[in-house]
């Protein structure tokens, strides 16, 4: 396993800090086989959002949307949690005051035992009935109807997931905001950093004094601003960090 001189700098960080957040993005589940969004073979190289993921796509052909998601939703089912997902699933028990706030709606992080996680943009699966606005989840693979239609109303469903030119959830962002500008360590892991209001929050938590790390195998707008850049897979460099700290908590047991 290689060595990366930086680590042992940042374990004496963590090791003392009280609030940890962690943002991830498409990238942390890549290595679960779940195509990101952006770059070479990313989903918005192949289809068009604006087709896919907008309010007025829906409007224009729900059938086509549903479609689509059915088809994410079977390649996400069929994907299990990598050793990044998992490692940040044991650090929520590790550290007493741990957030994972994610722009991912795969589950994975779930699956992989994170309880304490902020959805910035909705889960794939649960459903939303666009009358009634109640949310279910639905985990049907593939779904028995397409566009499925709301059991107590008969209005049409949605995911509920935020698509282009639609606001997150305030509360989720409050507490997003809340939890970054006070914490004194964050991550920003397999994520392009493009996409707001979610991009801007490791820039809110390094205005409370916070550090930036990121782990990301390329560059992006945030690796200026990092004080910790770790060039590499999560999936690779998670489980060094992971380690490390594993050493250094063992130590102070003994
Ligand atoms: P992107 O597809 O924009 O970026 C994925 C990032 O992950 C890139 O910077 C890659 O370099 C990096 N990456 C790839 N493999 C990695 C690995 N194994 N480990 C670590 N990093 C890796 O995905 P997001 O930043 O998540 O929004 O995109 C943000 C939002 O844009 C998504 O939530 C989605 C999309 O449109 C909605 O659907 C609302």
């Amino acid at each position: 396993m290689r060595k990366i001189p930086e680590i042992s700098q940042l374990i004496d960080i963590l090791y003392q800090t009280k609030q940890i957040v962690v943002l991830t993005g498409a990238g942390i589940s890549a290595e679960s086989g779940i195509p990101t969004f952006r770059g070479e073979e990313g989903l918005w190289k192949q289809y068009r959002a604006e087709d896919l993921a907008t309010p007025i796509a829906f409007i224009k052909d729900p059938k086509l949307v549903w479609e689509w998601y059915d088809w994410r939703r079977g390649i996400i089912a069929s994907k299990k949690p990598n050793a990044g997902h998992k490692i940040l699933g044991r650090w929520e028990k590790i550290f007493p005051n741990f957030i994972l706030i994610t722009q991912n709606i795969d589950g994975l992080h779930q699956k992989a035992g994170s309880k304490n996680i902020l959805e910035l943009h909705g889960n794939i699966w649960k459903v939303r009935c666009t009358e009634e606005r109640t949310i279910t989840e639905n985990h049907d693979i593939p779904l028995e109807e397409i566009p499925p239609h709301c059991p107590d109303c008969g209005a049409l469903l949605r995911p509920h997931v935020v698509w282009f030119g639609e606001s997150l959830s305030s509360s989720v962002l409050y507490k997003a905001f809340q939890v970054s500008s006070s914490c004194e360590i964050i991550f920003s892991i397999g994520t392009s950093a493009v996409v707001q209001p979610a991009a801007s929050l490791p820039l809110a938590a390094a205005e409370a004094n916070a550090k930036i790390v990121e782990i990301n195998p390329d560059p992006t707008p945030l690796t200026s601003y990092a004080d910790f850049s770790f060039r590499g897979k999560a999936g690779e460099i998670l489980p060094l960090i992971n380690k490390e700290l594993n050493k250094k908590l063992k130590d102070r047991k003994e």
